[in-house]
């Protein structure tokens, strides 16, 4: 199995049950800890799972560029390995943009997800409900894009001086008022197609938009080809119709849950799934708060810097130093008691990674609380992982996609610490198997290290 480059092992499918008791092959490795496997390379194909690549084109899944979204097919590859059908209940407890949840709702597989971000939670809720009155959707597209353009004029009256600076940078003045125009109609609808139009609106932002707006980062000062609001507004909103509509009427009312919440302490019952698959925050410093501020300040939900932080910023795993308050921290304890408990190896391990970051930190002009990041991150991961074990029927996998990281040039073997933080909170074994390297891109940046990065499949059994 393992040379054939798959790219989990099959332990819940009845193939693997007659291997189960087989040694791994010559390729595969056994790591220190002899409940870990080392599988061989995957297919090149199989590289893209960790990226969004495969679902920028794909129905449904398109609808929000997230950079941080994994592939589609690495969840349906996932659920044919482990012959997961209706009538088993897969969980994401990292849902983002619901990629596991539309996959699995696609299938009449029911699923579970939980996210932290306001605005990622709302695009994940439009994407999985399907089960709207079709022919009422049709309509209200078509009338509210007619009143649209009857009444653009009135737009030109709009106030723009209470548009926080980032929105009003991105767009022209006539632009971003008729953006808001079509915004202020949508707040007439009733649900669920208020936030189904709402949702499209905030979606076609950063094509419309005249500042290059790919991630990670928003450049005002870099201008792009901007489009018109209303032209892009209606492209999408049709486009998303026309991809619903693609769904056999049989799925369209697959229960897919999803939870605002915070996947370190869920509500749900323990031994209630037989899958999870998820993608967690990396430690790569990445601000998912700063990251979708276009999205959250034009849609009102925050106007500053500080406003996200109490909203966002503060509900989410930390990953990355612009969360931390370093005065909150004491540094030369950072390691949490429950991860010292349960890891006791790893939790000393870490906090000679922590104290050299903390004596980097003062070499290095911004001073980044890289070493609080990376103390604090196997925390909150550590209360993830016992939650994710608890709520995974007996012998089930928890299967994560996650990528390592070196910052101020320290290597953070993430997937390898998350695998004996596993075994810790009970799980009784793990493999590993390498998706691609990452980072190739910095090669020729001199501030950056050169520590070879790469991203990884973790498997966890319970
Ligand atoms: C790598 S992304 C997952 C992307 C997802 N696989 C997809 O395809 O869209 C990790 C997600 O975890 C969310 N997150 C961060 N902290 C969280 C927490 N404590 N509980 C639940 N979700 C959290 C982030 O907002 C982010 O959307």
């Amino acid at each position: 199995m393992y040379n054939r480059g798959k790219m989990i092992n099959r332990s819940n499918s009845s193939a693997s049950k007659s291997k189960r008791k087989s040694k791994p092959t010559k390729s595969a490795r056994v790591a220190k800890d002899s409940r870990a496997i080392y599988l061989p390379a995957v297919t090149r194909s199989q590289s893209r799972y960790g990226t969004f690549a495969d679902s920028k084109q794909a129905p449904i899944h398109r609808w929000f560029q997230y950079p941080a979204g994994f592939s589609f097919r690495a969840v349906e590859h996932v659920l044919e390995e482990n012959d997961i059908v209706p009538g088993k209940v897969v969980y994401d407890p990292f849902a983002g943009t619901a990629t596991t949840l539309v996959v699995c709702k696609s299938r009449g597989i029911e699923s579970f997800g939980i996210e932290a971000h306001p605005f990622v939670f709302e695009v994940a809720t439009v994407k999985t409900f399907w089960d709207y009155d079709y022919s009422e959707l049709d309509a209200l597209a078509a009338h509210l894009m007619l009143e649209i353009q009857i009444k653009i004029k009135e737009a030109e009256s709009i106030n723009l001086a209470p548009v926080p600076e980032l929105v009003r940078k991105c767009f022209s003045d006539a632009n971003l008022r008729r953006l808001l125009f079509i915004r202020s109609h949508i707040a007439k609808l009733n649900e669920p197609y208020r936030s189904f139009f709402f949702v499209a609106l905030t979606c076609a932002l950063r094509q419309a938009s005249g500042a290059a707006t790919g991630w990670p980062y928003i450049a005002p000062k870099k201008r792009i080809q901007e489009k018109d609001g209303v032209q892009v507004f209606s492209k999408q909103v049709y486009q998303m119709i026309a991809d619903l509509k693609t769904v056999p009427e049989q799925y369209r009312q697959t229960p897919g849950h999803l939870v605002l919440g915070d996947a370190r302490q869920t509500k749900f019952e323990s031994a209630a799934f037989d899958l999870s698959f998820t993608s967690p925050p990396y430690l790569n410093n990445y601000d998912y708060a700063d990251r979708t501020r276009l999205e959250t300040y034009f849609n009102g939900f925050a106007s500053t810097w500080a406003d996200i932080t109490e909203k966002i910023r503060s509900r989410l795993i930390i990953s990355a130093t612009t969360q931390i308050n370093r005065g909150d921290y004491e540094l030369a304890d950072i390691i949490s008691a429950r991860l010292k408990g349960v890891a006791p190896e790893i939790a000393l391990d870490l906090q000679t990674k922590v104290d050299k970051l903390s004596r980097l930190r003062l070499e290095h002009g911004g001073k980044k609380s890289y070493d609080i990041m990376v103390g604090q991150y196997f925390n909150d991961m550590t209360l993830a992982l016992a939650d994710s074990y608890r709520v995974l029927k007996s012998r089930a996998q928890s299967i994560w996609i996650l990528g390592d990281s070196a910052p101020y040039g320290v290597h953070i073997p993430t997937e390898e610490i998350l695998g004996r933080i596993g075994l810790g909170v009970g799980f009784r074994n793990y493999t590993i198997q390498q998706l691609r390297t990452r980072g190739d891109k910095w090669k020729g940046n001199t501030q950056r290290h050169h520590v070879a990065l790469k991203e990884s499949v973790l498997t966890l059994t319970k």
